[in-house]
């Protein structure tokens, strides 16, 4: 039986790219680190009052429109954010009230940079069981609320001078973290494959609560009473804490193992797929994942150096770029893999 295809894709980032050079105004880093070291040149900042429905109302419009579809005829709505617009509700409701399509189910997910895999999966089950025929799927962040410096004129450009030097330790605390991630939108259009042996075939999925320290928010959760608290906000807790080496080791564990395990069990071999489209971390991981499931470069494409990580975002970004530029057809077999907090990871095939 044929499983959810994507019929329409587009992203959105916002404003003006943010360069290596313009971080290090604000903390000790520079161009040179950031390149070797994650294979990132610029990303995008969202402004304050932004959020990340807004960016994904841009990314939906597009992928509506590349489909074909009018957004009345979306019944289901899949947001993967790990930095919604309000605490709560979710952003999805809000991207249907925005987009004009209020009353549909609107579910947002909690995989973070894992969204995707598990999206495809969650997709593809509403699609058979008959609860949804054309999903609207996207993944949206803005990180811009949790970086560690508060003079943004300076880091967007749009002022020159010193910053304090309590503000450039501050951010300095923070480097690993705060040089990674950058905001953005995608969205994808998906229904089920009108080919018998198209869309999705399969996921294999894990999560790992025992390493949820490696990346997480320590304050501003409901273990604390009140939530939030002075206190918590001067001691930098609404700041993702992340132990970035062990992280990447996992990552390059997982994923190959991952990705082989998925192949094993649906008689594919790594080197039918046709592209791989990874999670954009670290660059230095997916050259890792690549070399592990031994496929050639231009298999496991990279967009990395102009958006950085956008977390739930990067893979529908990318997939979108490879779907415009002709990269990834009809046809294809596509290998889609992530990992990100919780720990979460997966990796899912699908046949566009
Ligand atoms: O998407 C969700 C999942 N996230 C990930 O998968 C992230 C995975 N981890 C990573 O991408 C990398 O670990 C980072 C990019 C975060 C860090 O790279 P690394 O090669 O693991 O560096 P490190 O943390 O081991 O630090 C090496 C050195 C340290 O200095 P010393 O102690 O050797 O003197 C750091 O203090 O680099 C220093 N450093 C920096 N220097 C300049 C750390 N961050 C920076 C920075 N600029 N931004």
């Amino acid at each position: 039986m044929s499983g959810v295809t994507i019929i329409g894709s587009g992203h959105h980032v916002p404003g003006a790219p943010v360069t290596n050079d313009a971080l290090a105004r604000v903390m000790d880093t520079s161009d040179e680190w950031i390149q070797a070291r994650t294979g990132i040149q610029q990303r995008y900042f969202a402004r304050d009052g932004q959020g990340p429905s807004d960016l994904a109302v841009e990314a939906a419009t597009k992928a509506l429109d590349d489909a074909g579809v009018e957004a009345t005829d979306v019944d289901y709505i899949i947001f993967a954010t790990m930095t919604p617009d309000y605490m709560f509700p979710g952003s999805g409701p809000l991207l249907g009230a925005k987009l004009g399509i209020s009353g549909i189910p609107a579910l947002d997910i909690r995989q973070q940079c894992a969204a995707m895999p598990y999206a495809f999966q969650l997709a593809n089950g509403l699609v058979q069981s008959g609860a949804a025929e054309t999903i609207l799927l996207v993944g949206a962040e803005v990180h811009s609320g949790f970086m560690p410096w508060t003079d943004w004129d300076v880091v967007r450009s749009e002022a020159e001078r010193e910053i304090s030097p309590r503000a450039y330790e501050r951010a300095n605390k923070h480097r690993g973290l705060a040089v990674i991630f950058g905001d953005g939108a995608a969205a994808m259009v998906l229904r089920r494959s009108n080919e018998p042996e198209g869309g999705f075939i399969a996921a294999e999925l894990h999560s790992d609560g025992d390493s949820f320290d490696h990346l997480f928010v320590s304050g501003c959760g409901f273990r604390s009473i009140p939530y939030v608290t002075p206190e918590a906000l001067l001691a930098d807790e609404h700041i993702p804490q992340m132990r970035g080496p062990s992280l990447l080791k996992k990552a390059v564990q997982t994923l190959s193992r991952t990705v082989n395990s998925l192949c094993e069990t649906h008689g594919i071999a790594p080197e039918d797929i046709d592209c791989f489209i990874a999670h954009q971390a670290n660059d230095r991981i997916n050259r890792a994942v690549r070399q592990a499931l031994k496929v050639p470069p231009e298999k496991i494409p990279s967009n990395i150096a102009r958006y950085g990580n956008t977390s739930a975002a990067t893979i529908g970004i990318l997939t979108d770029e490879l779907r415009r530029d002709g990269k990834i057809r009809e046809g294809d077999l596509l290998c889609f893999l992530a990992l990100g907090a919780g720990l979460n990871w997966g990796a899912a095939l699908l046949r566009l």
